[in-house]
């Protein structure tokens, strides 16, 4: 049977990356659109260690309308992942024009160029942060959004309506919409993870960065929060995890009979950690003892978010099976490798 071909913008991104991996391990071809705003061409040669693979990528800006149109028409896909976009919340809300521009225009540039081969198949990058200040917990896809606490949240809001809008108007169109929650961790071969190229500003990236010596210490942002030891509690999933959501989503749009409803899923754990019981996962799993001191809170963090996963389980089949510490010793070897590089 003939390959089912598949478009992954922001191929050679974290979750991309990932996320082709475990395409090529379950069938598909895969052809990446990466202009390498905030990724690596080395992160290609990391794939193909662990598939065999070489990906072929178009290294595009996907908001430039006439580059889009100009891949679109020498290839044919079956579906596509939608990752490419802008994702740093702090950044989002000095330069908001430029993630507008760049995150919507790259959705609809890519909508546009599945829509010109008769097709839609349209797996979106959604985020937790959709949902706001959460007024229940666990988050449930049916939990109200709530006002984006920045514009790169706003950015994934309005991508969600664009995505809702085309397919009440498109019959034909199938469309999945998959909200993270905190991704973390790399591949268990140590040969892709979170690119160094920013410096980091995510808890466990922070974490491994300090245990290697690359940053002097780590600040707990608030231990006076109403949780069980007073830091703030998010949910933790394997990048692995994370990425076998995607090919399950795709697959299931694919072939099952899907409702032409875009389709919305979660994926957490669907368990809430707190910062210290991060860094005590990592100090037990690494036998490092992290240099950290608790500050004061970071303006615009929520108190909590945790999500519940269970639509993405019975629709998917779809169960995460690593947890946090799993997260700790992969990110750790990531880390470690790239001091040798
Ligand atoms: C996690 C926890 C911090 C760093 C954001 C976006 C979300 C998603 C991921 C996409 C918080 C604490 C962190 C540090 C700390 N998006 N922390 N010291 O803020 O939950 O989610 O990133 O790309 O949309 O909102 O993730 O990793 O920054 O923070 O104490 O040096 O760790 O306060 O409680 P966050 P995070």
């Amino acid at each position: 049977m003939k390959k089912k071909r598949i478009l992954v913008t922001g191929g050679a991104g974290y979750i991309g990356s990932h996320t082709i991996v475990d395409l090529i391990e379950s069938g598909y071809e895969v052809v990446s659109a990466d202009n390498f705003h905030n990724a690596r061409p080395e992160t290609f040669a990391g794939i193909r260690a662990i598939t065999g693979v070489e990906v072929k990528n178009y290294a595009i800006d996907l908001a430039d309308s006439r580059a889009a149109a100009a891949m679109f028409a020498r290839e044919e896909f079956d579906g596509a992942i939608h990752f490419a976009a802008y994702k740093l919340v702090g950044e989002s809300v000095e330069k908001p024009l430029a993630y507008f521009r760049n995150n919507l225009n790259s959705l609809l540039n890519v909508m546009e160029g599945l829509r010109s081969q008769g097709s839609s198949n349209l797996v979106f990058s959604s985020s937790c942060s959709v949902y706001g200040n959460a007024r229940e917990l666990p988050v449930t896809e049916a939990t109200p959004r709530q006002e984006a606490e920045s514009p790169y949240a706003r950015t994934k809001q309005m991508g969600e309506d664009i995505i809702f809008d085309f397919c009440r108007a498109n019959p034909y169109c199938r469309a999945t919409i998959l909200r993270y929650f905190n991704p973390a961790g790399a591949h268990e071969s140590g040969k892709i993870g979170e690119d160094p190229a920013n410096s980091p500003s995510n808890l466990v990236p922070v974490i491994t960065a300090v245990a290697a010596g690359k940053l002097e210490k780590l600040t707990v942002f608030g231990d006076d929060y109403p949780t069980r030891d007073g830091s703030c509690v998010r949910d933790y999933i394997h990048v692995m995890d994370l990425a076998r959501a995607h090919t399950l989503a795709l697959r299931h749009m694919l072939e099952d009979k899907v409702p032409n409803n875009p389709e919305v899923f979660n994926l957490g754990i669907g368990e809430g950690l707190t910062v210290l019981e991060v860094i005590d996962a990592f100090e037990r799993v690494s036998g490092v003892k992290l240099n950290y001191e608790i500050g004061p809170r970071r303006p615009g963090d929520v108190v909590a978010v945790y999500a519940d996963r269970t639509r993405a389980a019975i629709e998917l089949g779809w169960t995460p099976e690593r947890g946090v510490e799993d997260i700790m010793a992969t990110a750790w070897a990531w880390e470690k490798q790239l001091g040798k590089g």
